[in-house]
């Protein structure tokens, strides 16, 4: 495994290679990125794993510098997990000048997570592109679990036109159902243990629409309220269709049930596809 972090060094070691498979992450893996490398595998000949914390996509009040930064044992991982290239560019290497040219992401991202993240996607959507265009993959790889930005990305590549197949991976989750995230390290014990209610309020919200219930704000301002009266400070409980994000109808038959909600000083998202 190659640990890179300059442009001109990454271009000399990809120029010999066809079939990569990139896999976009800001660090502090766990094995929600590693399924991901796992998935990758299968889609190239050459993995390459991309660790960037992207201060673009974090608004001022958020976790930018506190942000887990483990470098030396994500690089452990990734050499165990098959990885054959990580690029890990400093902040000046990604942005050595202002960046004052940004994706414009479409207005889905101003909703959901976009909503109260403004500014968020711009980033993402940025620094992804940005991504492509050094690291030239085949395929990239994107978790589901982040359902909303692999909508935004796909939306992206196919309407800029980048030659490059968006592959989903499955959310993994720990035993108790908690989608891992490098953010569940900020949690308290206690917090832990409340945490996988998020994704049993959105399994039980599910499974009522699978029975044929159909009104669907009735259901999200329930689902709400149970976090909200277990503590939680709920930023929304929304049920999407998958294909679009936009606000479910009961013609859908392909829906997604997504939520953020405020555990504490932790922000947690989950979500779950529902097919009728
Ligand atoms: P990060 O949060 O590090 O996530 C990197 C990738 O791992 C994303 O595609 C995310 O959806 C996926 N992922 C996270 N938790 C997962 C889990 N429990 N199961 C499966 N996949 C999971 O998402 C980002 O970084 C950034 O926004 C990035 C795309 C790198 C742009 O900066």
């Amino acid at each position: 495994m190659q640990v890179i972090s300059s442009l001109s060094s990454l271009r000399e070691r990809l120029t010999r290679e066809s079939g990569i498979a990139l896999v976009p992450t800001m660090g502090n893996l766990h094995e929600g990125h590693l399924a991901l490398v796992k998935l990758a595998r299968q889609h190239g000949r050459c993995v390459a794993v991309s660790i960037f914390v992207n201060p673009l996509q974090f608004g001022p009040s958020e976790d930018f510098a506190s942000y887990p930064r483990t470098f030396d044992a994500d690089c452990a991982k990734l050499d165990e997990a098959g990885t054959d290239v990580v690029f890990a560019p400093t902040a000046d290497e990604m942005y050595p000048v202002p960046q004052q040219v940004a994706v414009e992401p479409p207005p889905i991202a101003g909703e959901l997570c976009g909503a109260h993240r403004p500014g968020h996607f711009r980033g993402v959507a940025t620094v992804v592109l940005k991504l492509l265009n050094m690291v030239q993959p085949q395929v990239a790889v994107f978790g589901k679990k982040d359902y909303q930005q692999l909508h935004i990305v796909r939306a992206m590549a196919r309407q800029l036109n980048v030659p490059v197949e968006i592959v989903a991976g499955e959310t993994m989750r720990a035993a108790d159902g908690l989608a891992l995230s490098s953010r569940n390290g900020y949690l308290t014990s206690q917090e832990r243990a409340e945490a996988a209610r998020l994704q049993r309020n959105l399994q039980r919200l599910a499974q009522e629409i699978r029975s044929g219930s159909r009104d669907f704000k009735t259901m999200e301002a329930e689902a709400a309220a149970d976090l909200a009266a277990h503590g939680w400070r709920v930023d929304y409980v929304a049920v999407r269709a998958q294909e679009t994000l936009a606000a479910a109808t009961s013609e859908d038959t392909q829906l997604v049930v997504l939520a953020a909600a405020y555990l504490g000083k932790t922000r947690l998202i989950d979500n779950v596809e529902i097919w009728l």
